[in-house]
């Protein structure tokens, strides 16, 4: 049996597709289009699901919709007219769009895939993201916590899983909700929203919570897990474009600006942000003000879902829990969850934002509407497009690119491992793309995590991005618990995933500058032989030379852009960056030094 699950048209457009309940693929549009955060009809990945198990849409035996439009357009409806007249403009805009569009995806459907219309089905949009988890972890029975911005109605929702079968015990709607609280939050410190919210996350070590009081006037939490937003204080429930208000920004003070360098007495001055202003010391002051807010609503986030998931092992018993929704890529609540709740399992699959939905909406049609068997647990993230050595060589040879084949993958580990040594940047592209926003080792940027300076010259070379960002260390599982305090409960799911941040040993923070954040904390990510054998190796041949068996590992893109899927993309990445060496499959290709 062959069902194909969609996500589009709110955040990323995603499709996944199993044949008899094993995934064949799954992947995010953006990674075709290149168009980051793709949220528009996926046509690119639906058509590379369906290549990839050489079927046609017509083979289909159903296509599950991640939720249901007419719920959404209700939800829209209503809350508009509540707040009429201030929304008279949101109110135009979405029904432009509904009307043009979303509310008849049934038909939409129909007429891009030619698939009649009974074989097309809808989920809910938190029962996509609960199945997304639930129904291919490893577990038979768990509790559930999904955790968003906005379904239909839901925001977030307790549930429990048992088998085939996935409920939502309770639920909390529209306009309470923890992702869209933090989005006002991304917004107000000057950055884009449903992008920027990793780097509130970043930038909160820099800061002292000393703003929680404030933060708590706009949000209640209840010890039962549920919480209530004072929406004096918001916008989004009537603006399409401001998501928190004047009353907000006066218990803040002045909004950031999106241009300003964010750098602290802790931070320093980086380098490459050029001559130090002559107000520094009051911009240093400004900033850890900003610091210290986003510190501040960090600790509350992370607060509201210990509650929520205390009270989700109170209503079902479970040992496990299984996450999803936006608000579980909050690795730094994850982290907390599996160090400070009773749960001893924890799975959070690596799609958990709204992409995600596509794979849950195809789990839920076929385990929990079809009733049938389960048999198959995301143990990997490699669900996306791969590319032959033939293919990789016809770029290579068409373009006039000069590259090395190695004979053997000893010849490559080898070569590589030694660049790395030697404080060379890596640019890696191996098999299938990572499914979900975080690059595990077949689409990432690698460096020496043992020196200090690569935080810098990664940042300055290649990825462009904001100094106060951590990256990643990539470990080898086996050697996970001599450098970081994994939590109790830390089966292997959360952190292979790179969902865990977790304190790094306190011995070994000065061996892994690079990758340890102001906190002394990391984004670990560990690596398994049987899931990843190329990474493994890479990261073992490092160790055994250097005697240190961690890497640097960051996604493979410029900042803006999409993760790298083809070997053109890595080509044309790396010939932008300061990239020393790229390697393609078996390829390797040098810069050039004039
Ligand atoms: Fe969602």
């Amino acid at each position: 049996m062959l069902i194909l699950g969609v996500s589009c048209y709110f955040h990323d457009a995603a499709a996944a597709l199993l044949r008899d309940g094993q995934l064949v693929a799954a992947a995010e549009e953006e990674r075709f289009s290149r168009k980051k955060h793709d949220f528009g009809f996926p046509e690119n990945a639906i058509a590379f699901c369906l290549r990839s198990a050489g079927i046609q849409a017509a083979d289909l035996d159903y296509l599950v919709f991640f939720e249901k439009p007419f719920l959404k357009f209700e939800r829209l409806l209503l809350t508009s007219m509540q707040t009429f007249p201030r929304s008279l403009k949101v109110f135009r805009e979405a029904m432009l769009t509904w009307l043009g569009d979303k509310i008849w995806i049934r038909h939409l459907i129909q007429n891009k895939l030619g698939l009649p219309g009974e074989k097309i089905l809808f989920s809910e949009h938190h029962l996509s993201h609960a199945a997304s988890s639930f129904l291919c972890s490893p577990y038979d029975e768990a509790a559930i916590l999904t955790i968003d911005g906005v379904g239909e109605w839901a925001t977030a929702s307790i549930g429990v899983g048992k088998g085939t079968g996935v409920r939502l015990l309770k639920e909390i709607r529209f306009p309470h909700s923890l992702g869209l609280l933090y989005s006002a939050f991304t917004a107000f410190l000057g950055f884009e929203v449903n992008e920027g919210e990793y780097k509130v996350m970043g930038m909160a070590p820099f800061g002292v919570p000393n703003y929680v009081d404030q933060v708590k006037k706009l949000i209640r939490l209840h010890a039962d897990g549920s919480f209530e937003l004072d929406m004096d204080y918001f916008s989004f429930h009537h603006s399409s474009d401001q998501t928190y208000n004047q009353k907000f920004a006066a218990l803040f003070g002045p909004a950031r600006s999106p241009e300003a360098y964010f750098f602290t007495e802790r931070s320093g001055y980086p380098s490459y942000f050029g001559e130090k202003p002559s107000n520094y010391n009051h911009l240093c002051q400004e900033n850890q003000r900003y610091a210290d807010i986003a510190a501040s609503i960090q600790v509350v986030i992370e607060e509201a879902v210990l509650n929520l998931a205390r009270q989700a092992h109170r209503e079902t018993g479970s040992k496990n829990l299984c996450m999803a929704g936006g608000v579980a890529l909050n690795s730094v609540a994850n982290g907390r969850v599996l160090r400070e709740t009773p749960f001893e399992g924890l799975y959070i699959q690596p799609a958990a934002g709204d992409a995600g939905g596509a794979l849950g909406a195809a789990l839920f049609g076929y385990h929990t509407v079809l009733g049938q068997p389960r048999s198959f647990v995301m143990e990997h993230a490699y669900w996306g497009e791969e590319h032959s050595a033939a293919q990789t060589e016809e770029f290579l040879k068409s373009n006039g690119i000069a590259y090395e084949r190695c004979a053997n993958e000893e010849e490559l580990i080898a070569r590589c491992v030694e660049s790395l040594a030697a404080g060379q940047v890596l640019g890696w592209q191996q098999g299938r793309f990572e499914w979900g926003p975080r690059a595990l080792g077949n689409r990432s940027i690698i460096a020496d995590p043992r020196r200090a300076e690569m935080k810098e010259t990664v940042n300055l070379k290649i990825k462009f991005r904001e100094p106060f960002r951590p990256f990643a260390p990539s470990v080898l599982v086996e050697r996970a618990a001599e450098y970081f305090e994994l939590g109790a409960g830390d089966g292997k799911y959360p952190s292979r995933f790179m969902l865990n941040v977790t304190p790094v040993r306190a011995d070994k923070q000065a061996l892994v500058p690079a990758t340890t954040h102001v906190d002394g904390t990391g984004r670990v990510q560990t690596v398994a032989r049987e899931w990843n054998p190329r990474y493994y190796s890479l990261i073992e041949s490092f160790g055994q030379l250097t005697g240190v068996p961690v890497l640097l590992n960051t996604s493979f893109n410029l900042r803006g852009e999409p993760i790298v899927n083809t070997p053109a993309q890595a080509y044309s990445t790396f010939a932008r960056s300061g990239i020393d060496l790229l390697v393609l499959g078996d390829y390797l290709v040098r810069k050039e030094r004039s």
